[in-house]
């Protein structure tokens, strides 16, 4: 090589890495925000119970489930980091509320019952009661859409008070709740 030969080289290499890291989104490992694929006909009509948009209590067992103290075999945050941040690669961020304000809560219930293919999200069906899955999305969607809920008539994450505040139910009677245990 010649010393234009070698500028050259060494040109590329630092354009390649330039190239890289602006693939990389600047450190972001994840890729462009794309949406996800639509839930499957059996998960399609699925939604989070009536009322626990704005459930603090049931949030609070989404977080216990999430970080593996209700059942240690079930430890979401062994991958998906305990303040939503991954610390496995290639686990979703749930932080970035443009991309998750994609998934409808039924995908997100469907991704966690059936898991990715072909990724380490495992499905969790066989671990977790429907309920518990609904309480994991309740608290996974807090760290990037904290407040919202998902709004079926205008599929979109609206505000959970305006939700709640929807004559969903008369106030009156509320349905009993459903023994615990499964
Ligand atoms: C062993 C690591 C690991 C554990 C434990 C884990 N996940 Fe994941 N999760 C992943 C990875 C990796 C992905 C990204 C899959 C992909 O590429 O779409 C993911 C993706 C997801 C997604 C988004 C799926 C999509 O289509 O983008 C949801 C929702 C999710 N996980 C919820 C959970 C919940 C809830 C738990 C606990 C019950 C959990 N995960 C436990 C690794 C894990």
């Amino acid at each position: 090589m010649d010393m234009k030969q070698i500028r050259f080289a060494q040109l590329a290499v630092v354009l390649g890495a330039g190239l890289f890291m602006a693939a990389c989104g600047g450190g972001e490992s994840e890729g462009p925000v794309v949406p996800p694929p639509p839930a499957p006909a059996e998960y399609a009509d699925k939604h989070m119970p009536a009322g626990w948009w704005t459930d603090a209590a049931k949030l609070e067992e989404g977080r216990k489930l999430f970080i593996g103290d209700t059942n240690p075999d079930v430890n979401c945050a062994s991958c998906h980091g305990k303040d939503g941040k991954p610390v496995k690669a290639g686990a979703r961020d749930f932080r970035k509320g443009d991309r998750m304000s994609l998934y409808s809560d039924s995908v997100w219930f469907w991704r966690i019952s059936e898991g990715v293919p072909n990724t380490k999200m495992k499905a969790w069906k066989s671990k977790l009661s429907d309920e518990d899955r609904w309480k994991l999305v309740l608290f996974e969607r807090n760290f990037g859409l904290a407040g919202k809920a998902w709004d079926n008539e205008k599929k979109s994450w609206v505000d959970a008070a305006s939700v709640s505040a929807a004559p969903a139910a008369p106030a009156a009677a509320p349905a009993a709740p459903a023994p615990a245990g499964k």
